[in-house]
């Protein structure tokens, strides 16, 4: 059983954000995978593929919610930059905390802000 089933109720109805949330889950969900079977190095370039896809998908979807004059944005992005923070903070203690931890903590917060704060985008775009 993966650690991060992606279910349909998380879909917001957005054909593009959608498929990215379902593509954050799918990193996390193989990088967990990787966990003891992979050489370290090779577990942390998929971390930080997820990083980077994360920082990508925020990104799009800052600029959709603009573009849809979306009364949260200023909000929306704050929890984004809060998240993106912590994770660049996280990152820079990579070789302190254990990779198993580092993409627990990592994959918890990203999968969380979509089953979490992302809900309510549900409509708006
Ligand atoms: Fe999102
Ligand atoms: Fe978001």
């Amino acid at each position: 059983m993966e650690p991060f089933p992606w279910s349909k109720d998380y879909g917001i109805g957005h054909q593009v954000i959608d498929a990215q949330h379902k593509e954050l889950f799918r990193l996390a969900n193989a990088t967990h995978a990787m966990l003891g079977r992979s050489a370290p190095d090779e577990i942390e370039r998929h971390i930080s593929q997820l990083v980077n896809y994360t920082r990508t998908h925020f990104r799009a979807e800052e600029s959709l919610l603009k573009a849809n004059l979306y009364e949260g944005l200023a909000e929306h992005r704050r929890a984004h930059e809060a998240l993106s923070s912590k994770v660049k903070e996280l990152w820079s203690r990579r070789t302190v905390v254990t990779p198993e931890d580092l993409l627990q903590t990592l994959s918890e917060w990203i999968v969380g802000h979509i089953k979490g704060m992302d809900q309510q985008l549900k409509g708006k775009v």
